[in-house]
């Protein structure tokens, strides 16, 4: 399979190319502002993408490099994420705009550019949040966070539909906790209830096979709060 992870330099997007690449006969290209990882002794092949994914321009010049590489893409995985953790109140419009740009708008422009090299039976996976899902339980100095990862969230649902006849399923996997940097930074001292690697396994299974059971879905991938 063809597979482009955004956010491959650390944490879930590590763990997930990493584990991809240890199964036979991809091509992942991964997208990030900083390196991915080494493809020595991988069963699969690895390219990266240098490009910082909130400046709408990176995300068209991004795909042009992903045609040099394939002439189609069977798997687009939305994982580049950021969390500003701060009150409501406190966050400046610079922040909210930074947050939607990563968290959002670079997903659905990547979509849209992509789409054209999509075949029938291919997918995107977009990697949500617990914290953007209607009636799950929220917390302070998440506002932004969360309404982004909402945002992705309703647009997976509705791409979904607009793209049955395209024969392209897309989901969105939504996350509580995992132990990675992003958490660690935001919360100091909290232990997640998975780790990347785990994670990665279940994310690589999907990816691989499993999304074929599932379109227009939220798959909440928590078993505490959060
Ligand atoms: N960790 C959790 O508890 C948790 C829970 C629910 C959902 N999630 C979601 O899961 C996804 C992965 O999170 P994580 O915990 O693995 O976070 P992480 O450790 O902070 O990794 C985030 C990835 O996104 C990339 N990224 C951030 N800004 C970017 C930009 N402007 N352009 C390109 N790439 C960018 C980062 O690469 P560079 O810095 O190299 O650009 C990095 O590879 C995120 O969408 C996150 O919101 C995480």
């Amino acid at each position: 399979m063809n597979i482009v992870i955004t956010g491959s330099s650390r944490g879930l997007g590590l763990a997930l190319t990493h584990e991809l690449l240890n199964r036979k006969g991809h091509v992942i290209i991964g997208i990030s502002r900083n390196p991915g990882c080494e493809s020595k002794n991988a069963l699969s092949k690895y390219l990266h993408i240098l490009t910082d994914l909130s400046q709408a321009e990176n995300i068209t010049k991004a795909v042009e490099k992903i045609h040099g590489f394939v002439d189609s893409v069977d798997v687009l995985v939305n994982n580049a994420g950021i969390l500003i953790h701060k009150p409501f109140i406190d966050t400046s419009p610079e922040e909210i705009h930074r947050l939607f740009s990563v968290n959002f708008r670079s997903a659905a422009l990547l979509i849209q550019k992509l789409l054209p090299f999509m075949k029938p039976g291919s997918h995107i996976m977009n990697i949500g949040s617990m914290g953007g899902v209607q009636g799950s339980v929220k917390f302070p100095g998440l506002a932004f966070y969360s309404a982004s990862k909402a945002a992705l969230t309703v647009l997976s649902e509705v791409l979904a539909e607009e793209l049955k006849p395209r024969g392209v399923h897309v989901n969105c996997l939504a996350p509580g906790s995992i132990q990675t940097e992003m958490l660690a930074e935001a919360f100091p001292g909290y232990q997640a209830s998975f780790s990347p690697d785990e994670l990665a396994q279940f994310l690589a299974d999907f990816v691989e096979k499993n999304y074929r059971f599932f379109n227009g879905k939220t798959l909440p991938l928590a078993i505490t709060t959060p």
